[in-house]
């Protein structure tokens, strides 16, 4: 399981970052999952420059520009020389400041050609009953796959993070039943675009009010290869209790009994 934590801009503290940073360090000696942290571009570059870790770091964004006079854009190369592997991508947060689909697809294009894995973020505004929610989610991983080469469009990972149940509480998170849904969907628009059976082997994650007390029934029959998760993320309590439920024995147990 890919747990990747979306500090936004909760952290600003320096000692606040780091705590979270060595619980993470500890978490995954312990349970079997893999972290990657996103801090706010600062922090981030003072936590994964020289980071010996398993622990992988995400840009939370990257600028649409390859550099240059760009006053106050953090590009992905930037990003990539201190140490980050990861960048989220088509968060809901940045399409509402501007990032266009096509912005989405050239920020994409940047990461892959600096060897950063994108994490790409799509997702309906709401879950209507006539199913329209299918069409926005298609739509908007199409638009941003499309541009590019059948070997980058495998490299992606997707987060599929509705915008109703982003920032509230375990009940407002998306029910297991429609997760399996959309999993099943978005694997057949993959399988549509991505060359030969390499969609297979792509990950598709869930974000939107992860918690300690969903987590486990989310993982255990939905088909999600991990969580996006946000504010559960930065409270070192929390976090840790939400990755312990992870424990890969007892998904397992929990998917034998549904
Ligand atoms: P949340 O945020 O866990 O606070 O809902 C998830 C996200 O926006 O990535």
């Amino acid at each position: 399981m890919l747990i990747v934590a979306n500090w936004k801009a909760y952290i600003e503290d320096f000692e606040k970052a780091k705590k979270l940073f060595a619980i993470s360090k500890k978490l995954m000696r312990t349970i079997d999952c893999n972290i990657v942290l996103a801090p706010p571009a600062p922090l981030l570059g003072a936590l994964a420059f020289r980071n010996k870790s398993k622990i992988a770091f995400a840009a939370q964004d990257v600028s649409a520009t390859t550099g240059g006079a760009e006053t106050g854009e953090a590009t992905v190369q930037a990003f990539a020389t201190v140490g980050a592997t990861y960048a989220i991508i088509g968060h809901s947060e940045r399409r509402a400041v501007g990032d266009t689909d096509a912005i989405v697809a050239k920020k994409l294009a940047h990461a892959l050609t600096q060897g950063l894995t994108p994490i790409l973020c799509i997702g309906e505004s709401e879950h209507d009953d006539e199913g329209r929610y299918l069409a926005v989610v298609r739509e908007e991983l199409t638009r941003a796959i499309e541009p590019l080469a059948p070997k980058e469009r495998t490299e992606i990972i997707i987060a599929y993070e509705p915008l109703w149940a982003i920032g509230k509480n375990a009940s407002a998170a998306i029910k297991t039943n429609d997760l399996t849904e959309m999993v099943l969907y978005i694997r057949k628009i993959l399988a549509e675009l991505l060359p030969g059976k390499s969609s297979a082997h792509s990950l598709v994650l869930y974000g939107g009010s992860v918690e300690s007390g969903n987590i486990r029934a989310l993982a255990a029959t939905s088909g999600v290869d991990g969580f996006l998760v946000g504010h559960e993320s930065v409270d070192p309590h929390a976090f840790t209790q939400l990755v312990k439920q992870l424990d890969q024995h007892q998904i397992r147990f929990d998917a034998g009994r549904a």
